[in-house]
């Protein structure tokens, strides 16, 4: 069934071109997808040695994201599901990347899921395709553009060994080889504050001051990288790794006093987005998981990036469920949502909780 369906998601390549080239601007990303689709398209088909009429639907991303992107997705999968008579299935990006890891794992719903990309981090619960739960977000920055952000104040990219890798993995990298990882200490965000969200920015100034007092203090070069790079890493890696760990715990310790979660429905979650590749995160949430009684996933590293695999298979989940499936689409009216949240919110309801947890000691943090 899986192989029998047709993805195209809007943003796709323009997140692939904002990397590559760091940053055009949304009108050149617009015309580069619509330049791109067709023939994106035509790959595609001819790659899975399938036509437009061997396939049962067609899934597209109509929400969130910029809507210039996501209008030139959009618009063709409609031309092909009204050319073709294919029944048109809209999806929300984040709804797919929660969903991703089912692909290769049997999964039961419900399920705690952390959301952690260049654009996104949030803590929602997953009850089944099309009910979701805000638990708690950034409110600031996301965790993957402030790696990549850091990375690139620190000019990682100097050294051979990161200049093709992305930032997170970058710090990720360096971070392995740190060997006094306490030199650097980030003080935890929002710690007073006894909810879910999630804040990075501090850890964005607090790294640039870091970085400028090495680099005066070891008189750096302007292409050379500070001396210290690889402890600094540590820390910081190791401080996202804590403020990640504790918002989840919470929203785990949230989800059982609501009963949403317990032994009945079985504890689980799910860790995806582009910052699930990071290995020291995922070790260090499968340790927490293993303390609380919760069973772990996370998609493949393919799949943890944003990619169209995870578009199509929100649409097959939907189809299964015979949910939001437009039969006869009109072309003129786009239903794009450039702004739509994930799920219902009960962001207020934790804070309202007040929940104090007691930390789990995890040993590649040292928590105490
Ligand atoms: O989900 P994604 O592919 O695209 C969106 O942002 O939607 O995520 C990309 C982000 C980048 O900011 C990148 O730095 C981060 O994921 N990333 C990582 C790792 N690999 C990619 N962050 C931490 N550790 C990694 N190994
Ligand atoms: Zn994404």
């Amino acid at each position: 069934m899986r192989d029998s369906f047709l993805e195209i998601e809007g943003s796709n390549f323009l997140h692939f071109e904002l990397l590559r080239y760091g940053g055009i601007i949304p009108p050149v990303a617009q015309d580069l997808h619509r330049q791109n689709i067709e023939r994106v398209v035509a790959e595609s088909f001819s790659k899975a040695n399938l036509t437009p009429n061997d396939i049962d639907a067609i899934a597209v991303t109509n929400r969130p994201g910029l809507s210039s992107s996501l209008t030139v997705g959009v618009r063709y999968a409609k031309h092909l599901s009204r050319t073709y008579s294919k029944p048109f299935i809209p999806i929300h990006h984040m709804e797919a990347h929660a969903l991703t890891a089912r692909i290769n794992n049997n999964i039961p719903f419900p399920f705690v899921c952390l959301l952690a990309s260049g654009g996104h981090c949030i803590l929602t619960l997953v009850k089944n395709v099309r009910e979701f739960y805000n638990l708690g977000e950034t409110i600031d920055d996301a965790p993957g553009e402030v790696f990549d952000k850091i990375a690139r104040r620190l000019k990682l990219r100097l050294l051979p060994e990161y200049e093709w890798i992305n930032g997170g993995l970058a710090i990720e990298r360096a971070a392995s080889k740190a060997t006094d990882a306490n030199q650097f200490e980030f003080p935890l965000p929002l710690a007073k504050f006894r909810d879910c969200r999630f804040s990075f920015t501090g850890f964005k100034n607090n790294a640039n001051r870091a970085i400028s007092f090495s680099e005066r203090k070891h008189n750096v070069a302007p292409d050379e990288v500070i001396p210290d790079h690889e402890n600094f890493c540590g820390g910081l890696l190791r401080a996202f790794t804590k403020h990640i760990c504790h918002r989840t715990q919470r929203a785990m310790e949230f989800c059982e006093s609501q009963d949403f979660i317990n032994d009945e429905t079985g504890k689980r979650l799910v860790f995806s987005g582009g910052v699930a590749c990071n290995d020291f995160m995922y070790v260090a949430l499968k340790e927490m998981c293993a303390q609380l009684g919760y069973q772990i996933w996370r998609p493949i590293k393919a799949h943890c990036s944003d990619n169209g695999l995870m578009i199509a298979w929100n649409g097959m989940e939907r189809w299964l469920e015979d949910e939001d499936i437009y039969r006869n689409v009109v072309l003129d009216e786009m239903m794009l949502e450039p702004k739509c949240p994930l799920g219902t919110s009960l962001v207020s309801e934790v804070a309202n909780a007040n929940l104090k947890c007691k930390w789990v000691k995890i040993s590649n943090l040292k928590l105490n």
